[in-house]
């Protein structure tokens, strides 16, 4: 991806060049790009005189932030205990196969980035699958298909 260090500074100056602003300006960041490339992370650095390690420690700690490029929309498959014991794992292998990626990675579109995660705290709802932030309860590997038209739908349809 191209830096826009233009942006960048932009957002910098909104937030000042404090080391308080740091998750501040990284959140505006991942908000506009849906990761946090490499040379902004270099740029913010620079900017607010940091060690680049302390840019990326921060950048790594939170789940929000992401190194890696992101699908315009997020997919969540929980695998935690709840849902895993009422058809989890068969409902993550239909996502992959739809959405031909493995967890973590991104489709070639750049449409869809597949995640899966240990407990979303709505267990009654399992087996569940989040799409950016809409919840999906009682899902099951033949509602997959059906599910995911609907995103690829609405994707075409802006
Ligand atoms: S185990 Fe899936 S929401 Fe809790």
């Amino acid at each position: 991806m191209k830096v826009d260090s233009k942006k960048v500074d932009a957002i910098v100056d909104e937030y000042g060049c404090h080391r308080d602003s740091l998750i501040s300006i990284l959140q505006d960041i991942q908000s506009e790009y849906r990761y946090l490339p490499e040379d902004m992370l270099r740029q913010v650095a620079k900017r607010l005189d940091l060690p680049l390690i302390q840019v990326y420690g921060v950048a790594t700690f939170f789940k929000a932030f992401s190194l890696k490029p992101r699908g315009e929309h997020m997919v969540k498959v929980c695998l935690g205990t709840a849902c895993h014991v009422r058809g989890a794992p068969a409902v993550l292998d239909e996502m992959k196969r739809q959405l031909d990626v493995e967890p973590g990675d991104t489709t070639q579109d750049m449409q869809f980035t597949l995640e899966t995660v240990n407990c979303l705290g709505a267990c009654a709802l399992g087996p569940l699958v989040v799409v950016d932030d809409k919840y999906h309860g009682q899902t099951s590997a033949g509602r997959v298909k059906r599910l995911m038209r609907e995103y690829v739908k609405d994707s075409r349809g802006k």
